[in-house]
């Protein structure tokens, strides 16, 4: 069934036709009740995965890592650029080939935009961008998705608001795409500094995408199905006192959302730092635990897909 995934990378958002998507959401689904059941599915027994990491994680490299412990798999793994080659000056193409004779699949995290792409062209074996810069980040769209189709039900008729960094969150560039294919309604909040990228918002707008671009969280609230919160990505400042100025820009808390009529469901790829405040967490709507939880059953899915294991 799955077969065209079959030595594909996962690159980037825009990638995928929505029958893709419902695919790979199927397969996840699939996972997603044996594991709940206890069942593990040895589809990955002898194989292995390669986690290159050059930039912090912990969920991603970790939800990577136990998906394939969970089909049966193995993994290895790169976990900083001080302590592989590329501290000598390797470059990314012959970590990747050299890679490519270790492993059945990579997973990278890499500062630079394009550098996923780039082990990917060099690479004998599928690639999967686990964030590269401020550019991507599609396997955490991915479980976005399938999180808001089981929160909401529907990824149609609904409104889904974004807040926080649109213009260094890969997060949000790559769900965007995503949500198009279904002709998702988006609201954009952020400080005017940190507005998507305009290229991404013209585009969306250009293929009939009903977007509003704003600062104000509250009145966005009103009609949002959907909240979906980002932390300010500080490490991507050139100048720190850029980021001082609007850090806790916006911050969700208890109270904001306590007298809301209808109330969102509270997303967020975390880190947190303080966008989300701790009194959130005990309300029905917060999914971000729920979230990375669903991130297992995608990633299982994915690693399942490129592989042919499935
Ligand atoms: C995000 C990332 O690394 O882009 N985290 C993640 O993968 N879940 C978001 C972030 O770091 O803010």
């Amino acid at each position: 069934m799955s077969r065209h995934f079959k030595g594909k990378h996962i690159l980037h958002g825009n990638q995928f036709s929505q029958q893709d998507l419902e695919e790979i959401m199927a397969v996840a689904t699939d996972f997603e009740r044996k594991v709940t059941s206890n069942e593990i599915p040895l589809l990955m027994k002898g194989r292995i995965l390669a986690t290159l990491f050059f930039e912090p994680s912990t969920r991603t490299r970790l939800s990577f890592e136990s998906s394939m412990h969970r089909l049966g798999g193995a993994v290895i793994s790169v976990a900083s650029a001080e302590t592989s080659s590329a501290a000598k000056g390797e470059t990314l193409a012959d970590t990747a080939r050299t890679v490519s004779q270790y492993a059945d699949v990579i997973v990278i995290r890499h500062p630079r935009i394009g550098s996923a792409q780039e082990a990917a062209e060099a690479a004998s074996i599928p690639v999967l961008n686990a964030g590269d810069g401020a550019g991507q980040h599609p396997t955490q769209a991915i479980l976005d998705v399938y999180t808001i189709k089981k929160e909401v039900g529907t990824l149609g008729d609904i409104t889904v608001c974004l807040v926080g960094d649109l213009k260094y969150g890969r997060t949000v560039h790559a769900l965007v795409e995503l949500l198009r294919l279904y002709h998702t309604r988006l609201i954009f909040v952020s400080p005017s500094s940190l507005k998507m990228p305009q290229e991404i918002t013209k585009n969306l707008r250009e293929k009939g995408m009903t977007v509003t671009e704003t600062d104000d969280l509250k009145e966005a609230l009103k009609s949002a199905d959907v909240l979906y919160v980002t932390r300010i990505q500080k490490e991507r400042f050139s100048n720190l006192s850029d980021y001082e100025k609007i850090k806790g820009s916006y911050v969700i808390s208890d109270e904001l959302l306590r007298d809301l009529k209808k109330e969102p469901v509270i997303m967020h790829p975390l880190p947190r730092v303080d966008e989300i405040t701790t009194d959130v967490d005990t309300r029905p709507g917060a999914a971000y635990f729920r979230q990375v939880r669903n991130g297992i059953f995608v990633r299982m899915a994915l690693l399942a897909m490129v592989t042919g294991a499935v």
